[in-house]
């Protein structure tokens, strides 16, 4: 029997989950339906509550929701506690479960499709919201050798820093960064801000970028962001959006799901003509 999913959200009709699912579920053979629930900004609860009773087995959680998902589930994995946020729920006889794999799906994207690996890096982290929390513990896992956030209001970024709780993570502003006279050098620079949505740039000194192997922007679009562009021309030695971050999490929630690990490349390249199309 077919099971039914979707993805939650409000606003939700650009959401490009339900093509993915159903290229993984295509692809390993699954019978599954995947759609889009466009839930009242007051009604998270009561429309995750109707699509259970009718049957639902799984939902994916986007903005504005994850906040209440973490509220809505009653086990939840150690990554979706870290990350204080839910991107994934999974209704079974025990209850409902709740995950998020955001952050896995950003380093399996770093480590996989980028061939960049993380262990003994040293990170540059920009940003301090729910974006930046979701991937801490993750890169931390992923056995990165020191994480400095930046952040607007560096208050943020002291406070993240001394909630992950791990020696290697250390938290400033951006002024701090460019007071420093020598600049400690990057391997990797994300960029966890939201600047990009208004096509600006996180105030990143010029001399940060200089030397990384890589600076990945965790938002996606048809063109390159302010932020890969200023590290092309800086001399990073790659750039990437983060369109292979939204396919990882997919094939991670895919496989709470299904148990099953959909291949993501086909995916990626897929989705990749489509937004350049758009
Ligand atoms: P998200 O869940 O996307 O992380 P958020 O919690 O609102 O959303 O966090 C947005 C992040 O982008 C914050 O780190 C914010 O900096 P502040 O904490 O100082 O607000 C950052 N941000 C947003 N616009 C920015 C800009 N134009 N330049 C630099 N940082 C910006």
């Amino acid at each position: 029997m077919t099971e039914r999913y979707a993805v939650i959200g409000n606003p939700i009709a650009h959401s490009r989950s339900p093509a993915i699912h159903a290229q993984f579920a295509r692809q390993t053979g699954q019978d599954i339906s995947y759609e889009r629930l466009l839930a009242p900004l007051d009604g998270f609860v009561a429309t995750v509550d109707a699509f259970r009773a009718a049957g639902g087995r799984g939902l994916n959680v986007t903005v504005p929701f994850k906040l209440q998902a973490f509220d809505y589930a009653q086990r939840r994995s150690a990554r979706a506690q870290a990350a204080g946020a839910v991107n994934t729920l999974a209704f079974d006889a025990d209850g409902v479960f709740g995950d998020n794999t955001d952050g896995v799906g950003m380093v399996r994207d770093i480590s996989g499709r980028l061939g960049v690996s993380l262990a003994g890096c040293r990170v540059l982290l920009a940003g301090a919201g729910g974006a930046a929390r979701g991937v801490l513990l993750p890169l931390l896992e992923a056995g990165v050798a020191s994480l400095l956030i930046a952040n607007r209001t560096a208050k943020r970024a002291l406070e993240l820093a001394a909630h992950a709780g791990d020696s290697r993570v250390r938290g400033c502003g951006f002024d701090a960064l460019g007071r420093e006279r020598r600049v400690t050098p990057f391997d990797l620079l994300v960029n966890a801000t939201s600047a990009g949505l208004d096509d600006a740039a996180p105030p990143v000194p010029d001399a940060c970028y200089r030397g990384a192997r890589l600076a990945y922007d965790m938002v996606y679009g048809p063109r390159p962001t302010l932020f890969m562009r200023r590290a092309a021309e800086l001399g990073c030695e790659r750039v990437s959006d983060g369109l292979g971050m939204l396919v990882e999490q997919a094939a991670e929630s895919f496989h709470l799901w299904r148990g099953v690990r959909p291949a993501t490349a086909p995916v990626l390249q897929r989705l990749r003509a489509e937004i350049a199309g758009a």
